[in-house]
């Protein structure tokens, strides 16, 4: 347990998971550069919690049940599961729509930012908290969900650590995250000093990580699964297209929403980090920013890869059987016609050899 005391007051009195009750010391939010960010840990989480942002989110999200099948998740657990977390819930529009398809499910989203909606579901709620604190509830869970957190985790061992922590045995874990920085298909010979948006991207790998961020570091998440205890671990690999050129119908469709939402994050992910780290001007970024979209809407091809990391805490009793031959990259289950590099097949650790 810690002593923060904003922590506590943010959680309400009774911290207890269901509470929805939190105290001002959350709203109190920042307002800078046209931007509106959040005050809780103000220093954890550099992207803004406005209304721009919370429609991003949203945007993305439907990016990720595209690319899912329509599915919300990937782990094998039971249609009538009980317990499950949300960790860095955002707008709590996964959260919803989990509890929403599962009536049988208590689901609580947890967030640094109370930007999820009043009306909501009655087996869905929300707890403002830093996941990277001890978490402070006793339960259980049956399933631990969390998708897009790079940008708010200095420690993952220590998120997967209280993830196996609080899992039932026989529990799931599932992350689903981008992969930085994106890579160019139509020339992957193409560098940051001939592409903008190659280099913005190098300069956010860079900023983030003099503040502590590793955006690189889902490549790590199957050794910390396997140093965790987890077992049956699978990740699966898939390519989101940024802008319409995939042949394929619903591919097009998908980049389409990955490009509107790239341009969104663009701004988002670089003001507070790359005026306050690596202390450029308002006006520089926005110079640049326009360059990346410039780079983004020409003839090159850009594609961020997005990965899927299910996990299982093992029964009791039962012997972890690290299965490695699951650590390479699942194939993708066919949504994304969209072109494939010529190292598509290799595995992730030769993926990260070759960086
Ligand atoms: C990019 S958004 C993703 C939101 C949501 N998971 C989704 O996919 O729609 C990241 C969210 O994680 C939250 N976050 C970042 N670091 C966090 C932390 N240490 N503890 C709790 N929430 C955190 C942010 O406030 C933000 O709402």
């Amino acid at each position: 347990m810690n002593d923060d005391s904003d922590r506590d007051s943010a959680l309400g009195e009774q911290h207890s998971p269901t509470t929805t009750s939190i105290t001002s010391s959350a709203y109190a939010y920042r307002y800078e550069l046209g931007r509106r960010y959040h005050a809780f840990e103000a220093e954890n989480y550099m992207l803004p919690n406005d209304d721009n942002e919370a429609e991003r989110l949203d945007l993305q999200h439907h990016a990720f049940r595209l690319t899912l099948g329509g599915a919300l998740y990937l782990s094998p657990i039971p249609d009538d599961v009980q317990s499950v977390l949300d960790v860095g819930c955002g707008t709590g529009i996964w959260a919803i729509d989990f509890a929403d398809e599962h009536p049988s499910a208590s689901v609580v989203g947890i967030d640094l930012s109370p930007i999820q909606p009043n009306e909501v579901p009655p087996n869905c709620s929300f707890v403002i908290d830093d996941a990277e604190k001890e978490w402070l509830y006793n339960d259980q869970y049956d399933f631990v969900h969390e998708r897009m957190l790079c940008f708010g985790i200095r420690d993952w061992s220590r998120i997967f650590q209280q993830t196996f922590l609080h899992l039932k045995p026989g529990g799931w874990i599932e992350c689903q995250e981008a992969c930085f920085p994106p890579r160019c298909v139509s020339n992957p010979l193409l560098t940051p000093e001939d592409s903008p948006y190659l280099d913005w991207s190098n300069r956010l790998i860079r900023a983030a990580s003099l503040i502590g961020v590793d955006l690189t570091a889902p490549r790590s998440f199957s050794d910390h699964l396997q140093n965790c205890g987890f077992v049956d671990i699978r990740a699966h690999q898939y390519k989101w297209p940024i802008g319409p050129w995939p042949k394929d119908k619903e591919a097009r469709k998908l980049g389409c929403y990955v490009k509107e939402n790239m341009f969104d994050f663009l701004q988002a992910a670089s003001l507070a980090l790359f005026t306050k780290v690596l202390k450029m001007s308002r006006s520089e970024i926005e110079v640049l920013l326009s360059e990346v979209r410039k780079d983004i809407n020409g003839k090159e091809r850009f594609v961020l890869s997005i990965g899927v990391w299910c996990a299982r805490k093992p029964l009791v009793g039962e012997h972890g059987n690290n299965n490695h031959a699951l650590f390479s990259w699942l194939p993708t289950p066919g949504a994304l016609a969209v072109t494939p590099e010529p190292d598509d097949n290799l595995s992730e650790q030769q993926h990260l050899d070759q960086e």
